[in-house]
C-alpha cells in the first residue's frame, strides 16, 4: 500500500475497512487515548491520522510527520487540532458535522429536563429507598412549558435543539450568535403563524444584542458554539449572576465554555438554580465540589452517542481521510451545513470529501458529480 494511516481507537469496523481500501492501518487499540509521546510516535511515518476529540494534535506533532496529509477528527468540533498550524502546513483537517446534530440536541433535551425536573435527585432517591409516599412538596421542579429558552451559538445543533423546544414546548426563543440565522427566525415566525391559525398563542424569535441581555431573559441557557479562544469562559461568574435565580443551565458544547468553579460556587450560592452538562473543563475530571451538588445532573459526554450516529461519524471520518489520500474533491455543501446523506446510504458513495473545513484556505475543489 502507497498511504500510512494511524486510527487513534477502536472505530467501527466499516470504517477502518474503507481506510484499509486505500493505506495500510495502524490502529491504538487501547481503551484509553494514546499518550503524546505515543502519538508522536506511531505518526512519524504516516500520511494520515484519525484522531478523537481527546487527541491533541498541534504543530509539535503535526512535524513529527512530514508526509502527513490528513488530519480527519472522529467528531465535529476540532478544537483539538490546532487549526492555523495544520493550514500552514497544507494539511486538510475533516470533521463529521450533521450526523449528530439531532442526536445531540436530543441529549441536550434530555440534560434540560433532567435539570427542570430533578430526574436524577428522584432516581437517587428511589435506589436509596427514600421514598416512603407521594407528597405535595416532593423535589419539585420547573415548568419549562411557554417559558423562554436562549440559545448561546445558533449553528446545526443549536438550532436543532432550539426546534425541539420551540415546537414540542412552546417556548419563546432568544439567541445569541456572531451570525443571524434568518432560516430559524423565519421558522418560528411561521410555526408561531400556524399555531395562531389553531386559535394557540403564538411564540417568538429573536437575535439578542449581546450575551447578558440572553441571560437576563432565558429561563433555560443551552451553550451550543464552538471552543475558541474567544468562547473559552464565555460563562463565568458574571453571567452566571446575570441569569434568572431559578434558570437552567446546559452544556452539551465543549466544557472549558464555561468556568467550572464558578459555576460550583454559583451553584452553591443557589440551590434553586440547575445545570445540566454533558461536557467539562478538564474532562474527564470534574471541577472539586461538583459531585456534591444536587441541583446539577452530570453525564460523561454522551452528546453523540447512539449507535447509529458513532457509525455514521466514522464513515464520515474514513471517507474524510480516504477521500484526501485519493486526491479526490471535497463535498460542495460541507461549509454551510449537513448535507452528507450521500455518504451513509447502501449506494456507492461519491468520490468526495465530506467535510474538510480548511478546504476553502486550502483552495481545495469541489466536487461536481
Ligand atoms: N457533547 C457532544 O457530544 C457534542 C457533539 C457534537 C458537537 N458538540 C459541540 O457542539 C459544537 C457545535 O456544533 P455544531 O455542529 O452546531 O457547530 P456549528 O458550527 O454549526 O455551530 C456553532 C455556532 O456557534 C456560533 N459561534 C461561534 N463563536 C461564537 C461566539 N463567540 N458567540 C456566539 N456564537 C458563536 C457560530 O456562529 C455557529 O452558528 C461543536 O463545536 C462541538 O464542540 C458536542
Amino acid at each position: 500500500m502507497q498511504y500510512k494511516v494511524f486510527i487513534t481507537r477502536e472505530l467501527p469496523q466499516k470504517a477502518t475497512e474503507v481506510i484499509r481500501e486505500v493505506a495500510e492501518v495502524d490502529q491504538w487499540t487501547d481503551q484509553l487515548p494514546p499518550p503524546r509521546e505515543e502519538i508522536i510516535s506511531h505518526i512519524r511515518d504516516k500520511d494520515g491520522i484519525l484522531s478523537l476529540l481527546t487527541d491533541k494534535i498541534d504543530s509539535e506533532v503535526m512535524d513529527s510527520a512530514p508526509k502527513l496529509k490528513v488530519i480527519s477528527n472522529y467528531a465535529v468540533g476540532y478544537d483539538n487540532i490546532d487549526i492555523l498550524a495544520a493550514r500552514a502546513r497544507g494539511i486538510k483537517v475533516g470533521n463529521t458535522p450533521g450526523v449528530l446534530t439531532e442526536t445531540t440536541a436530543e441529549m441536550t433535551v434530555a440534560l434540560t429536563f433532567a435539570a427542570a425536573r430533578r430526574v436524577a435527585e428522584g432516581d437517587r432517591m428511589m435506589r436509596a429507598g427514600d421514598y416512603h409516599g407521594w407528597l405535595p412538596d416532593l423535589l419539585l421542579g420547573s415548568l419549562l412549558f411557554r417559558g423562554t429558552v436562549g440559545i448561546v451559538g445558533a449553528g446545526r445543533i443549536g438550532t436543532a435543539y432550539a426546534r425541539m423546544m420551540v415546537e414540542g414546548h412552546k417556548m419563546d426563543l432568544v439567541y445569541y450568535d456572531l451570525r443571524a440565522n434568518d432560516e430559524l427566525e423565519r421558522y418560528v415566525a411561521d410555526y408561531a403563524a400556524f399555531l395562531e391559525k389553531q386559535g394557540e398563542a403564538a411564540m417568538s424569535c429573536r437575535r439578542a444584542a449581546g450575551l447578558h441581555e440572553l441571560l437576563g431573559l432565558a429561563d433555560v441557557v443551552s451553550i451550543h458554539a464552538a471552543l475558541t479562544a474567544e468562547t473559552r469562559h464565555l460563562i463565568g461568574a458574571p453571567e452566571l449572576a446575570a441569569m434568572k435565580d431559578d434558570a437552567i443551565l446546559v452544556n452539551a458544547s465543549r466544557g472549558p465554555l464555561v468556568d467550572e468553579a464558578a459555576l460550583v460556587e454559583h451553584c452553591r450560592r443557589h440551590p434553586r438554580f440547575r445545570a445540566g452538562l454533558d461536557v467539562f473543563e478538564r474532562e474527564p475530571a470534574m471541577q472539586p465540589g461538583l459531585a456534591d451538588l444536587d441541583n446539577v445532573v452530570v453525564v460523561p459526554h454522551l452528546g453523540s452517542a447512539t449507535t447509529w450516529t458513532r457509525e455514521g461519524m466514522a464513515t464520515l471520518a474514513a471517507a474524510n481521510a480516504a477521500a484526501v489520500l485519493c486526491g479526490w474533491p471535497v463535498w460542495p455543501t460541507a461549509a454551510d451545513a449537513s448535507d452528507v446523506a450521500p455518504f451513509l446510504g447502501d449506494a456507492e458513495p461519491p468520490h468526495a470529501a465530506p467535510s474538510i473545513v480548511n478546504a476553502a484556505e486550502l483552495g481545495l475543489a469541489r466536487w461536481s458529480g
